[in-house]
């Protein structure tokens, strides 16, 4: 196909009044996702193969491995999305892949599966950031929610910022997962400006290793979020990182460290605490460290919305999953003067999904961002 019919075929699609199907593929970690979803929130299928069995037992993700299971996954999970969303190759008019960042070996195995499917079957590429797609999760969860004509917002430029519909100002996203913890400012699903990140371990992974250390089970978050339901959050004041008055970003290895010191004392040379404390105390531990954590994204998304005048917040990623934080946040989003509007991802499309990838390649599909079978994966990409 010469590259001016397979513009001008894009273009009909893209103009056709019938809906448009998106087929997202996920790899970016430990879960093979694929999912088909009609004119970015219509989820017509969302299949998800986990690897939690398989790393169980390194306490973490192990690179080869996920790899290896992702290769395996990666074609039987996408024919079972195209099969539970009862569509053939041809209603499928896109192919949209997670492809940065990530575990580079992890995330090659989808973007080879979405190249090659894209070219057997003539359909156009769209490249999606993982991050990007899981503050698009945020964005699913109002379903009055009017989502900008990107379109538009190309022919037009930003000055129409004001005119849309969709967020009634500048708002801030809070991305909290296990590889990441960053805020945006967003103005749309494409238009994302980096205000912040870690500078050493992201949110999920702290969650994860003080679960290690008081011996709860892997996935260190919900085990976490369990434990600490029973627990007093003033039990213990672990210390909140906030790199300075006016800092965006975050630290959460300071904490981790805290944690450890508290069950094997400060050189490290005692006796490991945790076998024999009960279970009161390991719940104190949790609670205390969960609020620590929350206080310290609380504080920080506070400030981020003070510095862009934010009347919205959005929040993603898998430890979006936290009630705890979704409680907080929404708190403090109601207490604000003017109150704000509060746009949390739910549940189902808080950890890893194709849904994400697949509704954000649906306003890329509109906007004409398409990739091109160059595409690579990238480990980096805020
Ligand atoms: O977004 P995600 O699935 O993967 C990455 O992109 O990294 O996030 C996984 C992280 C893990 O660290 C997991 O422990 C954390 O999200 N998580 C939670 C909860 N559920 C998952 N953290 C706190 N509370 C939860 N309920
Ligand atoms: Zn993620």
């Amino acid at each position: 196909m010469t590259d001016a019919l397979r513009l001008a075929n894009i273009h009909s699609m893209q103009t056709k009044s019938k809906s448009v199907n998106i087929l997202g593929i996920e790899t970016s970690c430990d879960e093979t996702a694929a999912a088909v979803v009609a004119d970015g929130r219509v989820v017509k299928s969302s299949i998800i193969a986990s690897q939690t069995k398989l790393h169980e037992k390194y306490g973490g993700v192990v690179p080869e491995i996920a790899s290896r299971a992702h290769i395996e996954k990666i074609y039987p999970v996408i024919a079972e999305a195209i099969t539970q969303a009862s569509v053939t190759k041809n209603d499928i008019d896109a192919i949209a892949v997670a492809n940065q960042p990530g575990l580079t070996v992890a995330l090659v195995v989808g973007v080879i599966a979405a190249k090659t499917l894209g070219f057997a079957w003539g359909k156009p590429l769209i490249a999606i950031n993982h991050l990007y797609a899981h503050l698009q999760s945020a964005m699913l969860s109002d379903d009055n929610l009017q989502l900008p004509a990107p379109l538009e917002i190309l022919t037009k430029g930003p000055s129409n910022h004001q005119k849309r519909p969709f967020l009634t100002g500048p708002a801030v996203a809070l991305i909290v997962s296990g590889g990441h913890t960053c805020l945006y400012d967003c103005r749309s699903p494409l238009e994302l400006k980096l205000l912040g990140s870690t500078i050493d371990d992201a949110a999920g992974e702290a969650f994860d290793k003080v679960a290690a250390i008081l011996k709860l089970p892997y996935p260190g978050g919900p085990s976490i979020e369990k434990a600490a339901e029973k627990g007093n959050p003033d039990a213990i004041k672990f210390p909140r990182t906030m790199l300075g008055p006016q800092s965006l970003d975050f630290s959460f290895s300071g904490i981790k460290t805290a944690v450890l010191y508290y069950c094997r004392g400060q050189d490290m040379k005692g006796e490991d605490k945790v076998d024999s404390m009960s279970r009161q105390q390991i719940a104190d531990i949790a609670a205390s460290f969960q609020k620590a954590v929350i206080d310290v994204l609380l504080e920080k998304t506070h400030r981020a919305a003070e510095k862009i005048g934010a009347k919205t917040i959005l929040l993603g990623g898998g430890v979006a999953a936290n009630n705890e934080l979704r409680k907080r946040l929404q708190q403090m989003c109601n207490s604000a003067a003017p109150p704000k509007k509060l746009l949390v991802a739910p549940k189902p499309y808080c950890t890893d999904n194709a849904v994400m990838v697949a509704s954000l390649g649906y306003h890329k599909f509109k906007a004409g961002l398409f990739a091109d079978l160059t595409l690579e994966p990238s480990a980096t990409g805020l």
